[in-house]
């Protein structure tokens, strides 16, 4: 009781500490976005030349990402807004991830005796949940934004329309899909050459998704629900052995929820709830880290605590996380600081604790390129720290007849089956099972990290790993480093099951590999980087804005 009180007023304390920074704070006068392609964040810029604000930007620069980074998000996919609107010091959190069909079952991915179907949730139309993002992107026009809809998607026409340099990172994507892809003659006719993938440089051009931005351009986002777009997409997925309806569609809403907000060693965090697992996740090892002192602990140790923390952390997620509309979600208590202490107990300095201890195993997979993530301030101050998917990279592969848009195959982060891990590796329960309209859960997290000198913009693509790396990056950057050092930091993960911890090359030192393995840890080398963390930092008392892009992709940041 005692304790609670003085957290309370711990908390109280930093808001008023906060609320006196904020309060004092200039504008930051110039903008800065980190996105995973340079057009994307370009568009982003053009609509802010243009009068526009962080919000317009964000639908500039999630409309300019479906066309120049296919593989990480488009328009039939989903994903979270988290914003900060200057004007009133708020935070805001727009959920716009898919929900399944009115038709879906919860053994619609198993065979007759119970096991799961290979390949259903993924590869088939079965596999695509009903699309947020462009309802999210309409809030945001709507809402927060200052420019009509129209004009925020005008540099993703554009592109659609007369194309873009074929880049390192699609290319390799589209080498991974180039039996698939030759198969289906609108998929070739926009990205392959003669059945192969063309040359670095190639212009891609896409006339079919062009035509639909400039029908959502002219009727407004909300028409991806109704009346013949909607009907179009229906008969498409139908097609395909599909099961949406227009009447999934036309119920289809993004929801506004309040961010999750925690707090550690004198930083807030701002993160996203529940249907993603990622604030909850976050902000419940930053609890439990709380607990040790992580600034004198050396590099073994500290590493060592941080793997505990995720193997905790993501055992709950496993347990207890699903979409809050169906299943009580217990938020409070996963995110309370008596709770991680209690959890931290369990935690030893010298060894690791075997998640079989805790549960079953349940093997992992190889992060490809889905998802994306973008980070945005403007000269006033907004913020935006948007995470878009389409889950797997172009989602199932999937083209809708005629609308240039790839069907996403969120459904598989659904729990299909309790224990039955997904395409991540990832285990789930109850909490997370298939019902009808109910969001699958998800580890998307973007989030905000304030200090009272300091706040950065950040998230990451990566699946599984996301959450990981957000926390990463959190306490790289409380810690002072540079936006451009937390995205290049060689990462290491480990999300209960399997019990391992994998790792980049370079991200641990022979010694450091040593150390963890006398205390009991798997290390797992991988043979490739993964994520592609996007982060903005605003310092306000220098006044300095970064913006730097995960070197492991295409993407820029730029401040303008
Ligand atoms: N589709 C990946 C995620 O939402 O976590």
């Amino acid at each position: 009781m005692k304790r609670a009180l003085l957290q309370s007023l711990a908390a109280l304390a930093l808001s008023l500490q906060l609320a006196a920074a904020l309060a004092a704070e200039a504008a930051p006068g110039k903008a800065a976005i980190a996105s995973a392609h340079p057009l994307a964040t370009e568009a982003g810029f053009e609509v802010l030349r243009a009068g526009g604000n962080a919000f317009d930007a964000a639908v500039a620069v999630s409309a300019a990402l479906a066309v120049v980074e296919p593989t990480g998000s488009g328009l039939a996919g989903g994903g979270f807004y988290l914003l900060h609107r200057a004007a009133d010091g708020k935070d805001y959190f727009i959920d716009a991830r898919e929900i399944a069909p009115a038709a879906a079952r919860s053994d619609m991915f198993l065979d007759q005796r119970g096991d799961p179907v290979p390949g259903l949730s993924v590869n088939s139309a079965l596999a695509a949940g009903i699309p947020g993002e462009p309802a999210g992107m309409a809030v945001l026009a709507s809402k927060y934004g200052r420019l009509p809809a129209a004009q925020s998607l005008a540099p993703a026409i554009r592109l659609a329309r007369d194309g873009f340099a074929l880049t390192p990172r699609l290319h390799d994507a589209l080498r991974g899909k180039q039996r698939q892809f030759a198969a289906d003659p609108q998929v070739a006719r926009n990205f392959l050459r003669d059945g192969a993938v063309p040359p670095l440089g190639t212009v891609i051009r896409q006339p079919e998704l062009a035509r639909t931005l400039q029908l959502l351009a002219s009727k407004g986002l909300d028409s991806f629900y109704k009346g013949d777009l909607a009907k179009r997409l229906v008969a498409g997925v139908r097609a395909q052995g599909g099961i949406w309806t227009e009447e999934d569609l036309a119920a289809y809403r993004a929801v506004e929820r309040e961010p999750l907000v925690g707090s550690y060693r004198g930083a807030r965090i701002v993160s996203a709830p529940p249907p993603s697992s990622g604030g909850v996740a976050l902000i419940e090892a930053l609890n439990m880290l709380s607990q040790f002192d992580l600034t004198h602990a050396d590099s073994a140790l500290r590493k060592h605590l941080i793997i505990e923390a995720s193997r905790r952390m993501h055992r709950d997620r496993a347990i207890h996380l699903g979409d809050p509309d169906f299943v009580q979600v217990p938020v409070q208590r996963l995110t309370s600081m008596d709770y991680a202490a209690g959890l931290a107990t369990s935690i030893r300095t010298d060894r690791a604790l075997p998640s079989q201890a805790l549960s079953g195993l349940g093997p992992g997979a190889p992060q490809g390129p889905q998802t994306t993530h973008f980070s945005v301030i403007d000269g006033d101050g907004n913020r935006v720290a948007a995470t878009l998917t389409l889950n797997f990279g172009f989602g199932s592969g999937r083209m809708i007849a005629g609308t240039g848009l790839f069907l996403n195959n969120e459904m598989d982060d659904f729990s299909m089956k309790p224990g039955v891990p997904n395409g991540y590796g990832l285990v789930g329960e109850e909490a997370n099972k298939i019902a009808p309209r109910k969001r699958m859960l998800s580890s998307m997290t973007p989030s905000f990290i304030e200090l009272p000198d300091r706040v950065m913009v950040v998230g990451s693509p990566g699946g599984s790993f996301i959450i990981g790396m957000v926390l990463n990056a959190t306490l790289d950057f409380i810690d002072g480093r540079s936006a451009a050092e937390i995205v290049a930091a060689p990462r290491i993960h480990h999300q209960y099951l399997p019990d391992v911890v994998r790792y980049e090359p370079g991200a641990l030192t022979d010694a450091e590999q040593q150390s963890l393995t006398a205390r009991g840890h798997v290390l797992n080398a991988s043979p490739r980087r993964w994520g592609n963390l996007q982060a903005v930092i605003w310092d306000r008392s220098s006044g300095r804005l970064e913006a730097a892009a995960d070197p492991r992709g295409d993407g820029v940041g730029k401040v303008e």
